[in-house]
């Protein structure tokens, strides 16, 4: 047992130094399937020994259960918000006041007025030393994300709350842990403080997370903050878990740290920070004046577009921690500190045209091209317009002179159309009839916003649908992004998915960018990626309305890719989650012959297609295992519930719709038509009486 748990704590240990590494410094030291493998052995310990759970494991960083709600948290300090200056005027009058308030405070303790310049020497006048004097100031940035409050007892992460209303915010440390730039424990195990920061997402994962839910035909987020918030606040930690958040932390408060210090400046605050393993944003500098804070914000204020993350504005904060004190709070923000907020990121253009791209799934989307203009410091020349609905809605027209932002600094896009200022030459935007790329029928299906492409052989889908094969969630073919997915369409090497698995090294080589290394890898990660799991394959098809939560209970439940080829409908929508839309496109897609040809061919080049099933046998004390059920009408004694719950309790399932596949319909006084279509397909009816012998009860 002692060897057990030496060995869980020497994994805990390693995994979480490899977190830090690849999270916090962004310096990854072992590959992702030697991490896979320490968690892998870890949490298999865990579950033989599930006393040896500790909760700064990182196994704990996913294990959260869903919630109930939020419990609400009081905040020992309120965090309070920043005053904002919009100006570099407003920046010269934050110092004013700044100065005068220290100023008066060194008045009021019976110091004279200090004056750089005017200072005596120290040792002529002992007694002015440790007096507060001109102020420095650090600039942060401002990451446009959500505050948060993490608290770390003898250096491990207890409590994590939002900020709320600055009082009182929500206990959301089940979310928090599986942000993996948090540590669940500190580099210093006896150190008790309260940290704080901004939780984010960053460009890439908020395009990325908006790319899958327009497919998904779900409501997009308009910014990364709001994603943040909205992943945040899940009551689901594992959807939190996806949604790929990170961290940027910038105060500490109540630190006691045994045998250390605590620090007397801001700079020393996020130098103890670094040093404790939490992550600290590095583009920050110490400016003597206000001059300095001034030149390093026009910096930032250009620079800002090449960060992978959004900043809304700049964050000035007194130095002194001493200054800090005295200077004090006002009931809504601290008198040491502002923010300078970036101008609204708006400019005037106009359209030139509209155009048409087409997406792996089809869809047909129009986009603007706009007369470049620069937004925020970057040049702008397209704005997406969504779909056909969205045009009409806002009447854009080619030829209007309109509003564009970037929402959250990211995605341009159309605010509103200058009506003033047409005149009559402008163009309305009509879909065209036939696909831009392939040249076959563009329709729109009722119920759905998007065009689509009818093409089955349209290239811009077979490019669009080998990105998603090969991206992470799907086939997860390391080293082929859309870069190299479309050299190799370009090039002629491939045609399908299947042509993928018979790539060669020396077919790679011929291409640009290509080394025999860099050929090798591919190659292997494309033989490596065989393995994975059935879902993933699922997923990676493309089968519209198929997310990975679908293909997983779709692979869970058949086990076997053949016998998706050959389900029906109906059999489908039995399937808790599965609806008929699911089921129909899941139906459609295993129709089509080319697609069955396409799943023959993977099959024969060696890829998983297969789960090990479940052993539905297994439970002999449960008699209808394996059996659906359909209730219809009112039972003599069971109520609805009570009858679901006695077939759940014998293993059976109570599912809403009847098929082929039914066991049994449970049927009561005056059924529904359900009963009628159990008589058309040939499904047992039985009473209350046949069910409780069934059950047994
Ligand atoms: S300091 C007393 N520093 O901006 C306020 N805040 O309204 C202490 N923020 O709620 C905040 N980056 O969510 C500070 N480097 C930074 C920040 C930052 C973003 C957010 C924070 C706060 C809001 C201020």
């Amino acid at each position: 047992m002692e060897k057990v748990r030496a060995r869980s704590e020497i994994l805990r240990r390693e995994i979480q130094n490899h977190d830090y590494l690849y999270h916090v410094l962004d310096a990854p030291a072992i590959t992702d399937a030697a991490y896979d493998r320490l968690m892998l052995e870890l949490q298999q310990l865990e579950k033989e020994y599930p006393e040896l759970v500790t909760p700064d494991s990182p196994t704990q960083r996913i294990g959260g259960k869903l919630r109930e709600g939020f419990v609400t948290v009081r905040h020992t300090v309120p965090m309070l918000s920043l005053s904002n200056a919009f100006s570099e005027q407003d920046l010269r009058e934050f110092d004013r006041r700044v100065q005068n308030a220290l100023r008066w405070e060194n008045k009021e303790r019976g110091h004279t007025r200090i004056r750089i310049g005017d200072t005596p020497p120290a040792e002529e006048c002992p007694q002015l030393m440790n007096v507060p004097n001109e102020p420095n100031y650090v600039v942060e940035l401002k990451i446009d994300g959500l505050a948060v409050s993490l608290l770390y007892r003898d250096g491990i992460l207890v409590r994590g709350a939002t900020r709320g209303d600055g009082e009182y915010g929500e206990d959301i440390t089940h979310n928090l842990k599986t942000v993996k730039s948090i540590p669940l424990r500190l580099l210093e195990p006896t150190v008790n403080l309260e940290v704080r920061g901004e939780v984010y997402m960053s460009k890439e994962s908020f395009l990325e997370l908006n790319r899958v839910r327009e497919e998904r035909g779900e409501a997009l987020f308009a910014n990364p903050r709001n994603a943040a918030a909205g992943s945040l606040r899940q009551l689901d930690p594992s959807i939190t878990a996806k949604r790929n958040l990170s961290i940027f932390v910038y105060s500490a408060g109540n630190v006691k740290l045994p045998g250390k210090q605590a620090p007397d400046t801001h700079v020393k605050t996020l130098e103890l920070l670094d040093q404790l393993g939490l992550r600290v944003n590095t583009h920050y500098q110490l400016c003597e004046d206000i001059e300095e804070v001034i030149s390093y914000c026009r910096l930032w204020t250009y620079k800002k577009a090449e960060l992978p993350y959004t900043i809304d504005g700049l964050v000035i904060k007194v130095n002194s921690l001493e200054q800090q004190t005295a200077l004090g709070a006002t009931m809504k923000s601290p008198r040491w500190a502002t923010a300078l907020k970036f101008p609204a990121e708006e400019a005037e253009t106009t359209i030139r045209d509209i155009i048409v791209s087409v997406g792996r799934t089809g869809a047909v989307t129009p986009t603007a091209v706009l007369e470049p203009v620069t937004v925020a410091g970057s040049t702008i020349s397209r704005a997406t317009l969504h779909n056909e609905d969205m045009i009409r809605e806002k009447d854009v027209r080619i030829g209007d002179r309109v509003i564009i932002h970037k929402a959250g600094d990211v995605i341009p896009e159309v605010v509103r159309v200058l009506v003033d200022k047409r005149n009559g030459s402008e163009k309305e935007f009509i879909m065209p009839p036939a696909c831009p790329v392939c040249g076959a029928e563009v329709v729109r299906q009722t119920g759905e916003a998007a065009y689509r492409c009818t093409g089955a052989a349209c290239p811009a889908q077979l490019l669009e649908g080998l990105i998603h094969f090969a991206s992470r969630g799907a086939m997860d073919i390391v080293g082929m992004g859309p870069a190299v997915v479309t050299q190799l369409v370009s090039a002629g090497l491939v045609q399908d998915v299947a042509d993928v698995y018979r790539l060669t090294s020396e077919q790679l080589v011929e291409l640009e960018r290509f080394a025999d290394k860099s050929a090798e890898n591919l190659i292997q990660a494309i033989q490596v990626s065989k393995e994975e799991p059935l879902h993933s394959l699922l997923f990676a098809l493309g089968i519209r309305h198929v997310g990975e939560r679908a293909s997983r209970i779709l692979a869970e439940h058949f086990g076997d890719i053949r016998r998706i080829m050959d389900a029906g409908a109906e059999e489908l929508t039995v399937i808790p989650e599965i609806g008929p839309k699911i089921a129909e496109s899941v139906v459609n897609f295993m129709r089509q012959e080319q697609n069955r040809a396409l799943i023959g061919r993977l099959i024969a080049l060696g890829l998983n297609v297969a789960t090990a099933h479940k052993d539905e046998s297994a439970n002999i004390d449960a008699p209808l295992n394996g059996q659906t059920f359909v209730l219809t009408g009112t039972l003599p004694t069971l109520k609805r519930d009570e009858a679901k719950e006695l077939i759940e309790s014998r293993g059976g399932k109570v599912v809403s719709a009847v098929s082929k596949s039914t066991g049994y319909v449970v049927a009561g006084e005056s059924p529904g038509s359900k009963y009628e279509k159990a008589v058309k397909l040939g499904v047992t009816i039985i009473g209350e009486k046949e069910l409780f012998e069934l059950t047994g009860k």
